[in-house]
This record gives C-alpha cells, sequence and structure tokens, in this order.
C-alpha cells in the first residue's frame, strides 16, 4: 500500500544544473538593488541571504485547507511533512494560503470560486519567484482550479491530496460522507426519520478528517489527477488520517525538488493522450460528472481542446470496475486498500484501454508506475472482463432541448432502467410530461402540492446553470414527491442545465448548454410539455411543433428573456460576463490565451 517514487526500470540521468526561475529575483545580476528589495522582507522571519543565493530550488505549497474549508483543513498538518521533503531533498519550502473552496457551506456555490481561485493562484505562480509548487488539492473544486492555473503557468507541479475520510457507518451499513444526505433527504420527505434522525444520519457520514469518502468529486479529481501524472502514483487514495498520507506528503515535498531539477512542466505530462486516459479512468472508477467540466477546462488551459463528444466516444464503452458509492457499495478506505488507482489502471493496461506511454511526476510512464498491480481484493476492485456494469461512462446528449448535456449511466439503478426504459415495442426511448421548476426554491415550493407528478414524469430544474445561478448549482438531483417515495419509486427522469453532486446516484440529464439564461430552449418548456429521451440514440426532443417553439422563443425574446436574479457580489457579475457553458468546461473566455506564462 506504499506510493511509489521511482520506477526500476531505467536509470535517471544526472540533471545539468542551469539558473532557476528564482535567480530573477534572489541574484539579479546587474542590479544588486533589486535583489536586496525582493530579498531583504523574507529575512523578517529568519530565512537568511546565503540560502535564498544559494541555488536551491524554491517550492511553493499552495495552502488550500482552512478552518473555513474543513475537507481540506488536515492540509495544515500534512503541510509540514511536505516541507520536510522539499529541504530533505535540497529545496526551500514557500507556504502560502489560496482562496478558499468549500463544497458544502458556499453560498450560492462553491462554483463560484473554482474560476476565482484560478485566477489568484496564477497571479501567485507568475508574481513570485517559485521554481516549482505542490498543490494541496481535495475538496471538489480546489484540484480542478490549481491543475489550470499550473497549466497556465507551467512551472514544474505536483498534487497532493488530502485524502477521504475514514469509512462513515450507521450500526453495521456504510455511510457515504454526501450520498447519506441525498438518501436521508428521501427518508425525511417520505416521513420515515424525523429532524434529529435525519442529522444523525447525515453526522455518520463524516467520520473523520478528509475529503468525502464517497467516489463524488473530490475523490474523482485527484484520481483523475493520478491518472494525468500530476501526483504521485497510489497517492490518491490514501486516507487522509491513514499514516502512508503524512509519508506520501513528505515523498511528494521530495519529488517536486526533483521535478524542479529535472525540469519536468505539466505541459510534459498532461499532453493530449494523458486527457484520454483520464476519460477511461472517470469511467472505470464510476467517476463525477462534475469531471467533463473540470478536464475540459484544465485542457483548455494547457491549450488542448476536449469535447464532450470525446467522453462519450472515449469513455461510454468503459466497464466500471470499482465498487465504490455512489455507483457500487464501498467507501474510501476499502477502494484503497484494494490498491486505489494504479490497480485500476492495472485492468485497463491489460485491456489495452490506455496510452501507455504517458510521462509522470516521477519520471516514469503511467504504464511504469502500473502494471501488475493487480487488486487482491475482487470485491471492490473487478477483473476488466467480469465488471460490475458492462458501461460506465458518460453519454452526450443532444437534441431539440440542447445543444449538450450529459448523463451517467452507472449510477441509473438496474430497477429504473427496467421501469422506463424496457418498453417492448420501443426499448429505448422514453416519453413523458414535465414538471418544470426555475431553481431549488421553486422545487422545494412546490413539488409536494403538485399532484399532476406521477411516475411518468420527468422533473427539469431551469435557470441553475453559470449565468442562472452564478456559478451552476448542484441541484438538478431532485427527488420524486413522498407520496410516490411511499409507493416505492424513488427515482424519475431528471433534467437541468446545473449540475450533480458526483455523490448523487439520481438518473440525471446535467450540464444542459446553452442553458435558459443563455437562450437554450429549456427556457420555453411548460408543466405538461412532452419530452422524447433516447438515450442509444443520444438525443432529448421536446415534442411540440417548430412553430410553437418559434412563437414561445419570440415571446421570451420579447420580454427581455429568461429572468435572472441580479449578481449580488462584483465577482458574480464579472463571472457572469466572462465565464462560458458547462458544456465548454465553463472557463474564464479571456483567460485561455494566456499560456506557457512561465516560458514568455
Ligand atoms: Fe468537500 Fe465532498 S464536500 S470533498
Ligand atoms: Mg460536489
Amino acid at each position: 500500500l506504499g506510493i511509489n517514487r521511482e520506477c526500476s526500470s531505467k536509470p535517471k540521468p544526472p540533471t545539468p544544473k542551469r539558473p532557476l526561475r528564482s535567480s530573477k529575483w534572489f541574484n539579479c545580476q546587474d542590479d544588486p538593488g533589486m535583489t536586496a528589495l525582493y530579498m531583504e522582507r523574507y529575512f523578517n522571519y529568519g530565512i537568511t541571504r546565503e540560502e535564498l543565493m544559494s541555488g536551491m530550488p524554491i517550492i511553493g505549497i499552495a495552502q488550500s485547507g482552512s478552518d473555513i474549508a474543513p475537507c481540506n483543513r488536515h492540509h495544515i498538518e500534512l503541510a509540514k511533512r511536505v516541507r520536510e521533503g522539499i529541504r530533505t531533498a535540497g529545496g526551500i519550502a514557500i507556504e502560502f494560503p489560496t482562496h478558499p473552496i468549500q463544497e458544502t457551506s458556499r453560498r450560492p456555490t462553491a462554483t463560484l470560486d473554482r474560476n476565482l481561485a484560478y485566477l489568484g493562484l496564477v497571479e501567485v505562480m507568475t508574481g513570485y519567484f517559485l521554481d516549482g509548487i505542490v498543490l494541496l488539492t481535495g475538496c471538489d473544486k480546489t484540484t480542478p482550479a490549481f491543475l489550470m492555473a499550473a497549466a497556465s503557468v507551467n512551472i514544474p507541479a505536483i498534487c497532493m491530496n488530502v485524502g477521504p475520510m475514514l469509512n462513515g457507518y450507521s450500526e453495521a451499513s456504510l455511510c457515504g460522507s454526501g450520498s447519506v444526505i441525498w438518501k436521508s433527504r428521501e427518508l425525511y420527505a417520505a416521513g420515515e426519520i424525523d429532524e434529529k434522525e435525519f442529522m444523525d444520519y447525515v453526522s455518520h457520514g463524516t467520520p473523520s478528517v478528509g475529503h468525502c469518502n464517497t467516489m463524488g468529486t473530490a475523490s474523482t479529481m485527484n484520481a483523475l489527477a493520478e491518472a494525468l501524472g500530476m501526483a504521485l502514483p497510489g497517492s490518491a487514495a490514501i486516507p487522509a488520517p491513514y499514516r502512508q498520507r503524512g509519508q506520501c506528503a513528505y515523498e511528494t515535498g521530495k519529488q517536486i525538488v526533483e521535478m524542479v531539477e529535472s525540469d519536468r512542466k505539466p505541459s510534459d505530462l498532461m499532453t493530449r493522450e494523458a486527457f484520454e486516459n483520464a476519460i477511461v479512468v472517470n469511467a472505470a472508477i464510476g467517476g463525477s460528472t462534475n469531471a467533463p467540466i473540470h478536464i475540459n477546462a484544465i485542457a483548455k488551459h494547457m491549450g488542448i481542446e476536449i469535447s464532450m463528444d470525446d467522453w462519450d466516444e472515449i469513455g461510454a464503452q468503459i466497464p466500471l470496475l470499482l465498487n465504490m458509492q455512489p455507483a457500487g457499495e464501498f467507501l474510501g478506505e476499502d477502494y484503497y486498500r484494494a490498491g486505489g488507482l494504479p490497480a485500476i489502471m492495472a485492468e485497463l493496461f491489460d485491456a489495452g484501454k490506455l496510452h501507455p506511454n504517458s510521462m509522470t511526476c516521477n519520471g516514469c510512464t503511467i504504464y511504469e508506475n502500473t502494471n501488475g498491480k493487480h487488486s487482491w481484493n475482487r470485491s471492490v476492485i473487478r477483473p476488466f472482463q467480469e465488471p460490475l456494469l458492462k458501461e460506465a461512462g458518460f453519454i452526450h446528449l443532444k437534441g431539440t432541448l440542447f445543444d449538450s448535456a450529459i448523463m451517467k449511466i452507472c449510477a441509473v439503478s438496474p430497477q429504473f432502467r427496467q421501469r422506463y426504459l424496457s418498453d417492448p415495442n420501443d426499448p429505448d426511448a422514453f416519453e413523458g410530461s414535465v414538471a418544470v421548476f426555475d431553481g431549488p426554491e421553486d422545487y422545494h415550493r412546490r413539488i409536494e402540492s403538485m399532484a399532476e407528478i406521477d411516475d411518468r414524469t420527468i422533473l427539469v430544474m431551469r435557470g441553475v446553470g453559470p449565468l442562472g445561478y452564478p456559478g451552476a448549482a448542484e441541484v438538478v438531483n431532485m427527488h420524486p414527491p413522498g407520496r410516490l417515495l411511499k409507493q416505492g419509486i424513488d427515482a424519475l427522469f431528471c433534467i437541468g442545465d446545473g449540475r450533480q453532486s458526483g455523490t448523487s446516484a439520481c438518473p440525471s440529464i446535467l450540464n444542459a448548454t446553452p442553458e435558459a439564461a443563455a437562450g437554450g430552449n429549456l427556457a420555453i418548456l411548460q408543466d405538461g410539455d412532452r419530452l422524447r429521451i433516447d438515450l442509444p440514440k443520444r438525443r432529448v426532443d421536446i415534442l411540440i411543433n417548430d412553430d410553437e417553439i418559434k412563437r414561445r422563443r419570440q415571446e421570451l425574446e420579447s420580454n427581455g428573456g429568461y429572468p435572472l436574479y441580479p449578481s449580488s457580489t462584483p465577482w458574480q457579475e464579472i463571472f457572469r460576463q466572462e465565464t462560458e457553458q458547462l458544456g465548454d468546461g465553463m472557463v474564464l473566455r479571456k483567460a485561455i490565451k494566456y499560456q506557457r506564462l512561465a516560458q514568455q
């Protein structure tokens, strides 16, 4: 269960010494006055001139943990071991805080913060004297925000995940963080638990320091960081409180110094092939529906175009190998003990599904890092030939309701498939009428009183995309009204222009682009309209005629378009002006042209 810093296959060549980036600050040959200015304030806590002029690599530690960000708070401890690793390898550690991103408590939504933390980190990485950087990642958006910045700046960079929480239990059964909230909400809505039981049950999902112990967005994005070669092999899945997590922090500190010496940069690791590997891995682990938004954004900042069609073409046919909630049963500790990501990748390599030659942070290829590391626990990590599900990736849907939306097929329960997708006359398509909600508040206000909702209703949530709910809310996972839940109807098709928590197993069609507020046809839907969902043909169509669609669009436009809440902070206004749609990675349009900043 160790992490791996070295592959034995080839000896490392000695690396030639070259002037480091930091020498432009601390060794200004023709202007000692500037060297003095840049240097003197760092003396005030005890760094010496000798150290700063020694030519030792100066390594930033991007600290994302704080009291306001509990998922990542354990990094305050772990950073000490990172520092010791850096110093042991002959570097100088400079720790600094990043803009906090806490998924669960940020209003209106933590998605607003991904691009803001990205901007802040780009400024620190370009404006200061860092030769390399350790990115302390964890909770959902911290990982993509930091990888986007590493892609834009392109100095040697390595991720170190905080690690998942220990397994949660309620009596003898596993309680996954995040997932337990969605489940408890249903029990509460059905009147099966009271408020105190609700809170007790939810707290079982949070047993220790660390991020969500389910395969939500945090576990997903850190697995993909490892698949991209941006984290030490075997590191992403180590639970936060385990001793191996502290050891990993130390090894990560040592590794970044070697990366600076070897000048191994994000552009050497995050190639088109590496992104394709990430798409395959995401399917095999039953990864979060937020992954395409974030991976496409990181790729864009790297100057590589990954489309939503790529996710379907490369990922949709990949089987589900990891038996972890929400797609399966187990939690983070089981995943780690079963071998973590290297064990998943070993299966995928055997099946010829991955590019073997992608370089990784430790100077070995991804194949060298993972070859033969098969799991010894086949109830948690399945062999490729005996998967949990044959096709686990995302399908990319188009049609007259939107240009682009995705669905995580592996989260759809067999009962749901049986109930809605096995009509003998047309086994593939489903038709139903819609109940349309303008945001989560409207849903909560009306859902229980809508007598017209039955087991054929499609729940639609609009006004929750990047513009509508600035940042795009994780609210598309809607449960049926209590009276249907009591009859055993635990899920209806959901469609929305927002996101869904990676910890949810709701059968939702998400990230609809363009959103209602950007002129998408979700804006013209009315309660009772009929839709046709044809998953094999990858289509969702509105069953109303073209003239009526045109008439409604004209009426909407003459009324000034889909109504928007006013922005309530300066950043919300800037975000809305500058940010693309979910299907395009939700990046800041103007940021994309700034690439390889450290090389300019
Ligand atoms: Fe932070 Fe899940 S809420 S990792
Ligand atoms: Mg989330």
